[in-house]
């Protein structure tokens, strides 16, 4: 199970659960999403409109939740692929949840046994270190974060792992960061060229190899309500999630 985290937003969190998820399911293997963003994105590429569900992700966030993730999940009409969808109810989880420290455990508990279905779970997380970010982390094996080659990333990735390692000590002691993935890359412009060595040189084998440029393609695919290997599937930009997702595995 792998949380997509980085509290900057707009880094490519949506974008990396849905590309990865296409190239799984499109290898044969069963992914359930878990969107953990009030603003519901990754669910409004699989659902019309999260907004109008009787049940979301929020509902099962819960000491003893009235409904079974069964109810929740909603399968999608791409094969392999299945969602616990999230909507703006999920905006008020840190007041509903306040004062409740078992709270962290909640997504945990409410995925332990579907998560068994699925090959692989991916959480997209919402851009803060808030309440949902920390239930991810509690109930991930995994924590992969998309950067951009840009000067805040070395100050935001490192809040990032800050955290990790707070949940590590105190609760997920087997949580790993899997590493960062570099979205969004344009090597014609020399500064980014510059910070993504200096990356790279600050964080090793951290960074996955695989670059995804920053190409319109995947906000079209995404805009189609598409993983881009199903968009465009002999594009350079799938074939950049394949090699993404075979570093991963
Ligand atoms: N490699 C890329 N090239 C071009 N556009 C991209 C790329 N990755 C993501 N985008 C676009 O950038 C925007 C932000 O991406 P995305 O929603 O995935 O980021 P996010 O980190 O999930 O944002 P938030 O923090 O708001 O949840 C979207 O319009 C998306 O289509
Ligand atoms: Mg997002």
């Amino acid at each position: 199970m792998i949380a997509v985290v980085n509290q900057k937003g707009g880094v490519g969190k949506t974008s990396v659960c849905l590309h990865t998820a296409g190239v799984l399911a499109e290898t044969g293997l069963r992914v359930l999403l878990i969107d953990m963003d009030e603003q519901g994105n990754l669910s409004s590429v699989f659902v019309d409109d999260p907004n109008s569900l009787e049940y979301s992700i929020n509902d099962l966030l819960d000491d003893e939740p009235e409904v079974d993730p069964d109810e929740v999940i909603q399968q999608t009409r791409f094969e392999n692929i299945d969602i616990l969808p999230a909507n703006i109810t999920l905006s008020n989880v840190a007041e509903r949840l306040a004062g409740i420290d078992d709270a962290q455990f909640f997504l945990l508990e409410a995925i332990q046994d579907v998560q068994k279905s699925y090959d692989t779970v991916l959480i997209d997380c919402p851009p803060s270190l808030s309440r949902a970010t920390r239930m991810a982390m509690v109930a991930a094996d995994g924590v992969l974060i998309p950067i951009e080659c840009q000067e805040w990333a070395f100050s935001g990735s490192n809040k990032v792992l800050r955290l990790v390692n707070q949940v590590r000590k105190r609760v997920n002691q087997d949580l790993e960061v899997i590493g960062f993935v570099i979205n969004k890359y344009n090597p014609r412009r020399a500064l980014e060229q510059d910070y993504n060595k200096a990356l790279r040189q600050q964080y090793g084998d951290q960074i996955f190899r695989t670059e995804f440029r920053n190409n319109v393609e995947y906000t079209e695919a995404a805009t189609l309500r598409m993983p881009i290997s199903f968009y465009k599937p002999a594009s350079e930009q799938a074939d950049a999630f394949r090699m993404f997702v075979k570093e991963l595995f």
